[in-house]
């Protein structure tokens, strides 16, 4: 790869939210330049093409999205902007600089009629805006630029928090449980809650080879978001006014799948260690954050 004789010249797109504040922190002994929304708008086609010329990158690491799922379902212009007709302008600028574009998918491409783990083969069917304008900047990625990763993974944390969401899950479990508040989560949505250092580091390993193509990462095991709050009061040794609803009586405006588990099959095929179970993940979030 273009680096090899050399550090790696990185950008990193989306350089201070959460995934990417802890590539940045991963890949310190690389040439980073990090990129957060304020130094590029990924949306100015003009000038990102001209910013990336500039950086002369062997990677393009794209973490920006629109990812304010129910939001999405109002603004679909701006979701498609975002997660798509941008993300065709990162494939055709790396294409044409001969670059590797990394680009961050979601779980949410998948509908949740399976009820075991969705592989990279099984057939997408988004049921939401936001899913649907991820699944089209997948595809744009995947089809103009030769050298790409396209990564799905799912319910995403980090120490730096989602700036989009004003906090990650997490973190709002946390605030609700000490202002109080009766707290009920759904539990019948299952997924694989994910670190987002975790996440990085397994990115920082797929780049060194040239296996390019489309991937689940996500850390290891499943549960309800129901499930997940529970060990982190039970982490945090809190008592919340805390249970179960369902996704009828939560009646969130953005469809999202009941059962949205990733198997990790091509990492395994590629020989790449699986991420540690979900709950030691958060067990170390917990205790750095
Ligand atoms: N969070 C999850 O649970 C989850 C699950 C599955 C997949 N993903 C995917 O994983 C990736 C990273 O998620 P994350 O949780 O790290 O997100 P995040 O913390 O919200 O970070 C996204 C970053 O992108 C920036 N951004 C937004 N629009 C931009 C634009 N037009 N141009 C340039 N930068 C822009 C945001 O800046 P501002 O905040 O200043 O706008 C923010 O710093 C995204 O692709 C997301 O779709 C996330």
């Amino acid at each position: 790869m273009a680096g090899a004789k050399g550090k790696q010249r990185v950008v990193i797109i989306g350089a201070s939210g959460q995934l990417g504040t802890d590539l940045v922190k991963v890949m310190q002994d690389w040439h980073v330049i990090p990129l957060t929304h304020a130094d590029l708008d990924i949306c100015d086609f003009v000038y990102t093409r001209k910013v990336l010329e500039d950086a002369k990158p062997d990677i393009v690491i794209n973490t920006a999205a629109f990812n304010r799922v129910d939001d999405c379902e109002e603004e679909v212009s701006k979701a498609f902007w975002v997660n798509a007709f941008a993300v065709r302008n990162l494939a055709q600028i790396c294409a044409d600089l001969d670059c590797v574009l990394v680009h961050i998918s979601t779980n949410y491409v998948f509908d949740g009629q399976k009820r075991e783990p969705y592989t990279e083969d099984d057939p997408p069917n988004p049921l939401s805006v936001y899913g649907a304008s991820k699944l089209t900047g997948e595809y744009f990625a995947r089809n103009i630029c030769p050298k790409h990763f396209v990564i799905r993974t799912s319910g995403l944390y980090g120490v730096a928090g989602s700036r989009a969401k004003g906090g990650n899950f997490v973190e709002t479990m946390i605030r609700l449980a000490k202002e109080g508040r009766p707290i009920r989560v759904v539990n019948d949505q299952v997924l694989t809650p994910t670190y987002t250092k975790d996440l990085a580091e397994k990115i920082k390993e797929l780049v060194q080879t040239e296996a390019y193509g489309l991937y689940h990462i996500t850390n290891s095991g499943e549960c309800s978001w129901y499930e997940f709050a529970a060990k982190i009061f039970e982490l945090l040794r809190l008592r919340p006014d805390f249970g179960p609803t369902t996704t009828a009586e939560y009646g969130a405006r953005a469809r999202r799948p009941a059962y949205s588990v990733l198997a990790r099959e091509r990492l395994a095929q590629l020989g790449l260690d699986d991420l540690r179970p979900w709950l030691q993940a958060l067990a170390e979030y917990l205790r750095v954050r």
